[in-house]
């Protein structure tokens, strides 16, 4: 196991200045004559005096490679001048012997390289008069409350001077309309960046199913994936790892992972690594004793057909519904061949059938965030996939046992399996295949760190 260590302040998280100059540029572009206004994200508390791990807001890093608590950032299209302000926490002796070192204004004039840059608490005396002028302001009303006062005394003041002047703001807009765009299109960079979280994840999943065995807690799992996350350099998971055993493995959601596995258990294990901010999403079902049932495997070998297909469907100039669509056709069949379900294939897709085994979509955008940003469709109409959108393949079928006195073959049987995919010019590349999917190949790893 290739060991990396996390980035350790202050950092870009591992990219050059160029990268985020690049996004900013795209950014400025396309905002015109507009203005942009990103905080970071706020700091959560947990309980009482403590808090969760702080997560950096994904726009402003994107943006900037801001990544502190407190900061603001502000951004004026080309057409205004292109101007990039920053708003930092101050340098604090004191606070920062609790929480440690800040960048303040010159470390983040170095690191960040902003035309301007202030302490956030000239931020009320300062931002208000930046907003007075364009007719567009792109800021998320709502997620910062103190923020959101300083807006809206820009706003206030550009109303009341605008009509002498024929300017000011007229328009408030979310950012997404501008930066989700963006990102959705991944940078050489950053589809490498994917690739690691992608090869970690795959190594955190070959591990965890490795030393599976009977008897093993989801606990357990969960630990081992994400012990190989963090001893790869990952900050840990990107999202609450599922490790359903048995009936668990129906629950789409399920993060308790408090059940200890009997033999003959599937373990739906959902995780994925978060490095350097990009994240891995990756799903396997395997038997925790080695083999499948004939019921598990007929099941599994209906999801593995759904998700060949899916991942067939993906290319550049597809309609990325075609993905969710191939992925239906394939587990309908395979639901009728089961004597699951009843009647016309087509008559059954037609009428959505599939939704009472699989309630959820094949796929979602990733990268910064696991479900990542960037609308689905446009005007009615199917977004086209193109190089460089990453997404997840993720075909499931699930049969909740409803404590039904003579249950059907299949009850207690959830199966998903999962995988990131990046769309390349002549087609489309998976970055977490290393992992075994195949049936044998499943079999083989379940268990192999106690042979
Ligand atoms: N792990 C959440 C998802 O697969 O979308
Ligand atoms: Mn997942
Ligand atoms: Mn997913």
């Amino acid at each position: 196991m290739k060991e990396e260590s996390p980035e350790d302040a202050p950092s870009l998280e591992g990219f050059p200045p160029e990268e985020f100059q690049a996004r900013r540029r795209a950014i400025q572009e396309a905002l015109g004559d507009a203005v942009l206004v990103l905080p970071a994200a706020p700091l959560l508390h947990r309980s009482r005096d403590s808090e969760y791990p702080y997560r950096p807001s994904s726009e402003l890093f994107y943006a900037t490679g801001a990544t502190e608590e407190g900061s603001v950032a502000l951004l004026r299209g080309r057409e205004a001048g292109g101007e990039y302000i920053l708003f930092v926490r101050p340098r604090d002796t004191k606070a920062e012997r609790w929480s440690g070192p800040r960048l303040g204004p010159e470390g983040a004039r170095e690191l960040l390289g902003p035309d301007q840059v202030h302490t956030s608490d000239e931020l009320e005396a300062i931002l208000p008069g930046l907003l007075v002028g364009p007719a567009r302001i792109y800021y998320r009303l709502g997620a910062d409350t103190t923020l959101d006062r300083h807006v809206r005394m820009g706003l206030e003041r550009g109303r009341s001077r605008g009509p002498r002047r024929g300017t000011g703001p007229r328009e408030l807009v979310d950012p997404g309309e501008v930066l989700d765009e963006l990102r959705l299109r991944k940078s050489p960079r950053e589809i490498e960046r994917m690739r690691r979280a992608a090869r970690v994840t795959v190594e955190g999943h070959r591990e965890a199913m490795g030393w599976a065995r009977p008897g093993s807690g989801e606990w357990e799992i969960q630990a081992e994936v994400e012990a190989v996350f963090r001893r790869m350099g990952a900050r840990g998971p990107a999202f609450p790892t599922i490790a359903g055993s048995g009936k668990n493995g129906c629950v789409l959601h399920y993060v308790g992972n408090g059940r200890r596995t009997c033999e003959g258990d599937l373990v739906l294990l959902d995780a994925g690594a978060e490095v350097g901010l990009y994240a891995g999403d990756v799903t396997r079902t395997f038997p925790v004793s080695g083999r499948f049932r004939a019921e598990q495997k007929d099941v599994y070998e209906v999801v593995l057909a759904a998700h060949r297909a899916a991942l067939g469907a993906v290319g550049p100039g597809e309609p990325f519904s075609h993905v969710h669509r191939a992925a239906v056709q394939a587990l309908t069949e395979g639901l009728v061949a089961l004597g699951v379900l009843e009647g016309d294939v087509d008559e059954l897709v037609e009428a959505k059938a599939h939704e009472a085994y699989f309630p959820h979509r094949t796929s979602h955008w990733l990268g910064l965030d696991v479900h990542d940003v960037g609308d689905y469709a446009r005007n009615g109409q199917s977004r086209v996939l193109e190089p460089g959108m990453v997404l997840t393949v993720e075909p499931g079928l699930y049969f909740p046992s409803n404590g039904d006195p003579e249950p059907g073959p299949y009850d207690g049987i959830g199966v998903r399996i999962e995988d990131d995919v990046l769309v390349t010019e002549d087609g489309m590349e998976n970055l977490t295949a290393d992992l075994p999917v195949e049936i044998d190949d499943v079999e083989a790893r379940v268990g192999v760190r106690w042979a």
